[in-house]
């Protein structure tokens, strides 16, 4: 297991250019790239597999393997594709790097029968791709990819191509494996549920940069920016101005740390909903569990969200004003 790290990275592509100035994985860590469609995450992970020329370097470890070819990293590839040998049983899929390593019969298939029982596939040696569901065929991916014991592992979307449901059991499956084998992985993913539920550090790329780096929560609760507050999920976001360290909406008011205007965020779970007449009730969805809320308090628009045994009130009879409280909130920058 080793660390992985970028230095100065830089690649400019006909109206797209990539820059990762310094950007580090700890060893054994999970971090996530995540940013829309086109932002960069493919070409960074092609960078650190050596599939792609950049400027810049990339260390494994202390070792600086940037000039080193993709097969002498030691790396474990899963794309969105499960793109196995459709001709080759699930045994000579996984056992094909171990092959090519020329590495002894019994060696071998001890290895590929202690990691087939890793994904969940002991039994399913002699089947063919075409006789596996989708999500079977992924964990044959992630069983080729991790035999081979590999210094680092890299995911791009992989599970982009399955059903909802599959989706939500194999992420955790994903995670339980990385953990099991501590490998040092970087998974890319355009689903901000799914980078929360398995990081153990997000990078949220925009645009080939790196907006910001941090914990899950972290990013969810102290977004440095607009765009990663959106990006990870529903946020309340408005300008006020500040006096005396005090920015208030109507009888709503918060702590800031500077005067004049300021952007004030936080999450529709935060706000507490309470009897009173602090905002006006604009609209509301019934969702599994909880309420949403869509409030007004002086032209502008909050989203609540409260689970259903925290509402003050029926939720067949919605009063037309609640009172509102923030119990967390943060500022961003303008
Ligand atoms: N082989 C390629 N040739 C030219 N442009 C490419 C190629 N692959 C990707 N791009 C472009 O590079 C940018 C980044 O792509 P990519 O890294 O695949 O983004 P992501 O994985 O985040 O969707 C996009 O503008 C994309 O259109
Ligand atoms: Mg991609």
């Amino acid at each position: 297991m080793v660390k992985v790290a970028l230095k100065g990275i830089r690649l400019s592509r006909e109206g797209f250019t990539l820059s990762i100035p310094e950007l580090e994985v700890g060893d054994g860590e999970l971090l996530t790239l995540l940013g829309p469609s086109g932002c960069g995450k493919t070409t960074t992970l092609r960078i650190i597999a050596g599939l792609e020329k950049a400027k810049g370097r990339v260390f494994f470890g202390d070792e600086d393997v940037t000039e080193k070819e993709p097969y002498e990293r030691n790396i474990g590839i899963v794309f969105q594709d499960y793109a196995l040998f459709p001709h080759m049983t699930v045994f000579d899929n996984v056992a094909f790097g171990l092959k090519l390593r020329k590495l002894p019969r019994a060696e071998i298939e001890r290895r590929v029968r202690e990691v087939l029982e890793l994904v969940g596939l002991e039994g399913m040696e002699k089947r063919y791709p075409e006789q596996l569901s989708g999500g079977q065929q992924q964990r044959v991916a992630l069983a080729r990819a991790l035999v081979i014991e590999p210094s680092v592992l890299l995911l791009d979307e992989p599970l982009s191509n399955l059903d909802a449901k599959i989706r939500e059991r194999l992420r955790g499956e994903v995670k339980r494996i990385q953990r099991e084998t501590g490998t040092t992985t970087i998974y890319v993913t355009h689903d901000q549920e799914e980078a929360m539920a398995i990081s153990d550090r997000i990078a949220v790329m925009k645009d080939g940069r790196i907006l910001q780096v941090g914990k899950p929560l972290e990013l969810y609760y102290n977004p440095g920016n607009e765009f990663v507050a959106r990006f990870l999920g529903t946020a309340n976001i408005f300008e006020l101005n500040a006096k005396d360290g005090r920015a208030c909406l109507g009888s709503l008011c918060f702590e800031v740390p500077q005067g004049g205007r300021v952007k004030v965020f936080f999450r529709p779970e935060s706000v507490v909903v309470e009897n009173g007449d602090d905002a006006e009730v604009l609209g509301w969805e019934l969702l599994p569990g909880r309420m949403r809320l869509f409030l007004g308090i002086e032209g502008i628009k909050i989203t609540a969200e409260r689970p259903l045994p925290e509402l003050p009130f029926d939720p067949g009879s919605v009063p037309k004003k609640v009172g509102v409280r923030v119990v967390k909130y943060s500022t961003i920058s303008l």
